[in-house]
């Protein structure tokens, strides 16, 4: 069934107020490959929607939004060390993660508590505490939305970075992400070496350190720092940390020997752009029904009423605020429609 006119406040996490010219929501393949042959709408533009959590909206979208809504996650190898999941994209990442943790497998527990679909995951490889999706995503079954034909990326065709893909940039808008298989270890090693995860632990007085504990950890941390976007409209993190030469580096400390860092292998340090951020004066910052939230700078929150453009503004005046301080040009982490 495709609606008219539909509106999309209910479907993005930022709760912007717009609409989409025609929506319909798929709960097959089939249901795809009808949709965009159907006559009439072959012509139209067409957006992939999951769970809206990572998508600034600042116009009606004019086209057709196709509501991602495929089920099913399925156990589909198995050896002594790891079991093969395959999760169709309209499955919530969050219940998937702790369908794993229920089961002791382990890879994704540090992804805990993030929004959105399985079928978003690989568009920006997905990370927190340490881990990302690359690290377990064995393959990703996709659908060109051309010619409705499948095919399947494994894990090097993905070309996973910080908060990319080939979905992102070179492949973007052309492929509709239909399952994601992930290969998950039934031997536990844990990953608490990132951020408070081992204090949070010991606050926890945890005895053993399980997969549950970790993931527990995990929700404790985010639940304290992160606005729920159910309170308070927003996408997580705006920006993504840049990551800048040794040079700049090296100027950047000396004047700003607190500022926090993490070097990179190839001799490049990425540094948070929340606490850029903050150095600007945005921490808490409300600009009129929008602003740096207050215990995360880099979370640009709506607090009611706020239009797409409204926090566009907002972000590129952060933006150049950071360039003229720090000479650094932070880039979106979220898609802008
Ligand atoms: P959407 O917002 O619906 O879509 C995002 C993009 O992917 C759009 O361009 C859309 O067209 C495209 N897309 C979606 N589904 C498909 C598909 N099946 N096929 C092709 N294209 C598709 N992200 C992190 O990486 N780490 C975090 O720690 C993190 N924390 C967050 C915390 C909060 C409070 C919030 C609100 C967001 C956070 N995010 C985080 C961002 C976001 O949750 C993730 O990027 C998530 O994967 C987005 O999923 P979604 O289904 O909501 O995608
Ligand atoms: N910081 C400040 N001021 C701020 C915010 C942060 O000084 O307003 C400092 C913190 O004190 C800390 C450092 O910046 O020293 C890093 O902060 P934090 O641990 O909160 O992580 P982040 O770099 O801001 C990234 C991801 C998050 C992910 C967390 C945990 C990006 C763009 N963001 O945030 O992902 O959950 O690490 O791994 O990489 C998202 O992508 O939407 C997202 C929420």
């Amino acid at each position: 069934m495709v609606l008219t006119n539909q509106s999309l406040q209910s479907y993005n996490t930022f709760g912007i107020d717009v609409s989409a010219k025609y929506f319909s929501e798929i709960k097959s393949t089939d249901d795809f490959k009808a949709l965009i042959t159907e006559p009439g709408f072959e012509k139209e533009e067409k957006l992939i929607l999951g769970g809206g959590s990572n998508i600034l909206f600042t116009k009606n979208v004019d086209g057709l939004v196709i509501k991602n809504s495929l089920p099913g996650i399925k156990i589909i190898k198995e050896d002594p060390y790891h079991s093969w999941i395959k999760v169709a994209a309209g499955e919530p990442w969050h219940p998937f993660v702790l369908y794993c943790v229920e089961r002791n497998l382990a890879g994704i527990e540090n992804l805990s508590l993030i929004p959105g679909l399985v079928g978003a995951a690989p568009m920006q490889n997905i990370g927190a505490y340490g881990v990302e999706i690359k690290d377990t995503c064995e393959e990703v079954e996709a659908v060109n939305m051309a010619t409705g034909e499948e095919e399947i990326f494994n894990n090097a065709a993905c070309e996973f970075g910080y908060r990319e893909s080939i979905f992102k940039h070179k492949l973007k808008g052309q492929f509709l992400i239909t399952a994601v298989t992930f290969k998950l270890n039934k031997i536990f090693k844990p990953n608490i070496h990132y951020g408070d995860i081992k204090r949070t632990l010991e606050e926890m007085r945890v005895q053993e350190i399980t997969i549950k504990a970790v993931s527990d950890a995990v929700i404790t941390i985010r639940s304290s720092k992160l606005p729920d976007p159910k309170v308070i409209g927003n996408a997580g993190s705006f920006f993504k940390n840049p990551v800048v030469s040794r040079k700049l580096f090296n100027t950047l400390i000396s004047k700003n020997p607190l500022m926090p860092n993490y070097p990179q292998k190839n001799g490049e340090v990425k540094i948070p752009a929340g606490w850029l951020i903050e150095q600007c004066g945005w921490k808490g910052k409300v600009v009129g029904n929008t602003g740096a939230h207050k215990s995360q700078s880099l979370v640009l929150v709506n607090y009611g009423h706020a239009t797409g453009h409204e926090i566009y503004d907002l972000a590129l005046q952060i933006r150049q605020s950071v360039k003229e301080k720090f000479d650094i040009d932070i880039t979106t982490e979220v898609n802008i429609v």
